[in-house]
C-alpha cells in the first residue's frame, strides 16, 4: 500500500534524541527552547510556544484572547474539527463561514457578512497549506475590531505575500502530526508578536503559573510559584522538541521537495479535464501539506467509486476534509443543515487527498496518475 505520506528522519532525529535521553532532561527544556527559537526565526515572529498539538494551540489562543460565553467566533465551514472546536472550549460559539470554491479557503466576503456585534475572532486557516487571503481578512477583521487566529496546522513554512504564515494575525497555531511537513509526532506551536498574548500563552501551557510567590525568591528551597489563572497543562516534552530541532534543519529541502513532486504531478494530470487541481493564487504560498483535487463530475458516488479504485491498486487516498457544521456536535447544537454551506459540503464531497511525500519517485508518481486516470475511466 502506497501510504499518503511518510515522515522523513534520519540520524540527526537520533542525534538529538540520545543527547536529550542522555541530559536526563526530557521535559519542557534546552531543546524546546532550541526548537521555538529556530521556529520564531523561520516564521519572522518574536514568540514561538511549543505546545503539544496544533488544537492545544488553538485553545490557548482562544484562553489568551479571553473568548467567553456570549462571544462568537468565526470559522470557515471546510477544516479540520479543532479549529472550530478551540471557540467552543472556552464557551464561545463557533459561527460557520463559506469558503472560496477554488482555494478552499475562507472567503472574505462571507467572513464579513457572519460579523455580528457579538464576533470577537476569526479562525484564518490556511487549508492543506495554501495561504488564506489574509490581505482581505487581516482589512475585514481590522475594520470590525475582530483579532485574526491564523490556523497554520497544514502551513508551517509558507508566505503570503513573501511574509510567513503566523506572523500576521493577532495568533498563530501550528501541527507536528506526522501527516505535516514536519513532524514531532504530536505537537504544536503558538506564534505570536504580542508580549501580553506571549506570557499569557506560556503561563496557560504550564498550569497557569504566574510567576514567583509572595515570598519571593526563587533561589530558596521553599520556594514555591503563583497561580492566579486555571491553566492547564500542554508543554511539548523536550523528547519532542529534539526531534523538531532536527526537522526544521529540513523544512527548506522538505517544502522545496514537495513542489517539485507537484509540479510533475501537474504535468502528469495536466490532460485530465475530469479533475480539478489544486488553486494557487499569486501572492499565496503552498505546502502542499496535502495535494487535494477534486473530481467535477458524479458528486460523492463518483469521488467515492474513484477512491475505491485506487485503494484496490494499493493507493491509499482521504477526502480533502470535513464540511464542519455537518458533524453532528455543530449540526445538533446550532441546528445547522448541510445545504447552509453547499461550497463546503460540495468540498468534503468531491475531493481526493493524493500521496505526497519525501522520497516519492518518478515511477511513484506515475503509478498514482495512472490509476487516477484509470479509476476516472473505470
Ligand atoms: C486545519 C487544521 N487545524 C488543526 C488541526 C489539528 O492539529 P493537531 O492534530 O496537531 O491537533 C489540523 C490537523 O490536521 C488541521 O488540519
Amino acid at each position: 500500500m502506497m501510504n499518503l505520506t511518510f515522515p522523513e528522519f534520519d540520524d540527526e532525529e537520533i542525534k538529538n534524541l540520545q543527547q536529550c535521553l542522555d541530559s536526563k532532561w526530557v521535559t519542557q527544556g534546552p531543546f524546546t527552547k532550541k526548537f521555538e527559537g529556530l521556529f520564531a526565526a523561520r516564521h519572522q515572529v518574536k514568540h514561538a510556544l511549543a505546545t503539544t498539538s496544533c488544537t492545544a494551540a488553538l485553545h490557548l489562543a482562544t484562553l489568551a484572547l479571553d473568548l467567553k460565553p456570549g462571544d462568537e467566533v468565526i470559522i470557515p465551514a471546510l477544516t479540520w474539527v479543532t479549529s472550530a472546536h478551540a471557540a467552543e472550549y472556552v464557551g464561545a460559539k463557533a459561527v460557520f463561514a463559506e469558503i472560496e470554491a477554488d482555494t478552499f479557503n475562507l472567503d472574505p466576503k462571507a467572513f464579513e457578512a457572519a460579523i455580528t456585534p457579538r464576533t470577537k475572532a476569526v479562525v484564518a486557516v490556511h487549508l492543506f497549506g495554501l495561504a488564506a487571503n489574509m490581505g482581505e481578512l487581516m482589512r475585514i477583521a481590522k475594520k470590525h475590531n475582530v483579532a485574526v487566529i491564523e490556523d497554520a496546522a497544514c502551513a508551517t513554512g509558507t508566505t503570503y505575500n513573501g511574509k510567513p504564515v503566523g506572523s500576521t494575525g493577532d495568533l498563530g497555531c501550528f501541527s507536528f502530526h506526522p501527516r505535516k511537513v514536519v513532524t514531532t509526532g504530536e505537537g504544536g506551536m503558538v506564534t505570536t508578536e504580542n508580549d501580553a498574548l506571549a506570557a499569557k500563552v506560556a503561563s496557560l501551557r504550564n498550569h497557569g503559573s504566574t510567576g514567583p510567590g509572595p515570598l519571593g525568591d526563587p533561589t530558596r528551597p521553599y520556594h514555591m510559584g503563583t497561580f492566579n489563572m486555571l491553566g492547564f497543562n500542554l508543554r511539548l516534552s523536550d523528547i519532542q522538541a529534539a526531534v523538531g530541532v532536527a526537522q526544521m534543519a529540513k523544512l527548506d529541502r522538505l517544502l522545496a521537495e514537495r513542489q517539485t513532486l507537484v509540479a510533475r504531478y501537474r504535468e502528469l494530470l495536466s490532460n485530465v479535464d475530469e479533475i480539478a487541481l489544486p488553486a494557487v493564487p499569486k501572492g499565496c504560498g503552498h505546502t502542499y501539506q496535502s495535494f487535494v483535487l477534486r473530481v467535477l463530475k458524479g458528486g460523492r458516488d463518483r469521488r467515492n467509486a474513484v477512491m475505491n479504485h485506487m485503494q484496490k491498486a494499493g493507493i491509499q487516498t482521504r477526502p480533502g476534509t470535513h464540511a464542519v457544521h455537518r458533524l453532528g456536535y455543530y449540526a445538533n447544537k446550532y441546528g445547522l443543515k448541510p445545504e447552509m454551506f453547499p461550497i463546503a459540503a460540495n468540498a468534503e464531497d468531491t475531493t481526493i487527498t493524493l500521496p505526497l511525500f519525501p522520497g516519492m519517485t518518478e515511477a511513484d508518481l506515475k503509478v498514482v496518475s495512472d490509476a487516477l486516470k484509470e479509476s476516472l475511466r473505470g
